[in-house]
């Protein structure tokens, strides 16, 4: 195993991000259900493809309990992937009857680790908003792949919680959530350096559970580290008494890739 190097760029976010994850690493395969649904449509998008995959590593970039490339070996099968992340608590989860997976702890701030230059397949779902510059490191990861390689992306963009933004606005509180990547500049990214062969744009909706419900359903699995200072009792009940809790669903955009380095 590498261990993370503390003073790597962006270490002071990244290492919050990192210890929200470990606190509730426990909770996550079974509270991760948009995340496992995902996982198994991206592992789906993904079968045409297999045939044609060269031979090399094939990696899980921000793995967390491996639900990818837990989907990924079960539907595609080959070799196992190497799950990457930086929290030991979230790999340790993923620990299936069989052999161990391979495991790596490692912060994608950094880029890639020397070995996965010429991989085979990168995967990586729901994780790439976590790093400090998304854009960045989604470059690194279509060049380290080998010729037909193939990256594997899902991603929630910035369409995602619009009424959690609007209730902040008329709460005049600050929005604390994670600033999400727009998908467009995403695409165009990958379109100017790979040839996409799959791409989604999709919807997901889930029952609006009223505001405090809503932030507490982040700190279940650990996604509510922010950048932005927590809010205080006083504005957690501005927010509260402004939340839409008339409108009965919140949705999030999630895009969904998959794109082959050419020959
Ligand atoms: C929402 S979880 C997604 C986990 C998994 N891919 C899934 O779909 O269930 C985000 C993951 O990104 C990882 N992560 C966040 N920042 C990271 C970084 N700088 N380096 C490596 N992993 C990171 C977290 O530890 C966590 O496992």
């Amino acid at each position: 195993m590498v261990l993370l190097d503390p003073t790597a760029s962006g270490a002071p976010f990244s290492q919050r991000v990192q210890r929200c994850f470990g606190r509730s690493a426990a909770a996550y395969p079974h509270q991760a259900r948009l995340q496992a649904a995902i996982a198994e449509r991206l592992a789906g998008l993904l079968e045409r493809q297999a045939p044609a995959l060269p031979a090399g590593s094939r990696a899980d970039l921000g793995a967390g309990s491996g639900l990818l490339a837990g989907a990924i070996e079960r539907q595609l099968g080959g070799p196992r992937l190497l799950r990457l992340d930086s929290c030991p608590e979230l790999l340790q989860q993923d620990c299936g009857a069989g052999a161990p997976p391979p495991q790596r702890l490692w912060d994608l701030n950094g880029g890639l680790p020397g070995d996965l230059q010429g991989a085979a397949l990168l995967g990586s779902s729901f994780a790439l908003q976590w790093l400090e510059q998304p854009q960045r490191q989604l470059e690194h990861w279509c060049d380290a792949l080998a010729p037909q390689g193939v990256l594997a992306l899902a991603v929630p963009c910035a369409g995602s919680f619009a009424l959690w933004r609007q209730a902040c606005g008329l709460a005049q509180v600050p929005f604390t959530g994670l600033a999400l990547p727009e998908a467009d500049p995403l695409i165009a990214l990958v379109r100017g350096r790979l040839q996409l062969q799959r791409l989604q744009r999709l919807w997901f909706s889930r029952p609006n559970p009223g505001a405090l419900a809503f932030l507490r359903q982040f700190k279940g699995i650990g996604a509510q580290a922010s950048r932005t200072p927590r809010l205080s009792r006083g504005q957690l009940r501005q927010l509260e008494r402004h939340w839409p809790n008339h409108i009965p669903k919140l949705s999030w955009e999630v895009l969904v890739l998959v794109a082959r380095r050419a020959p």
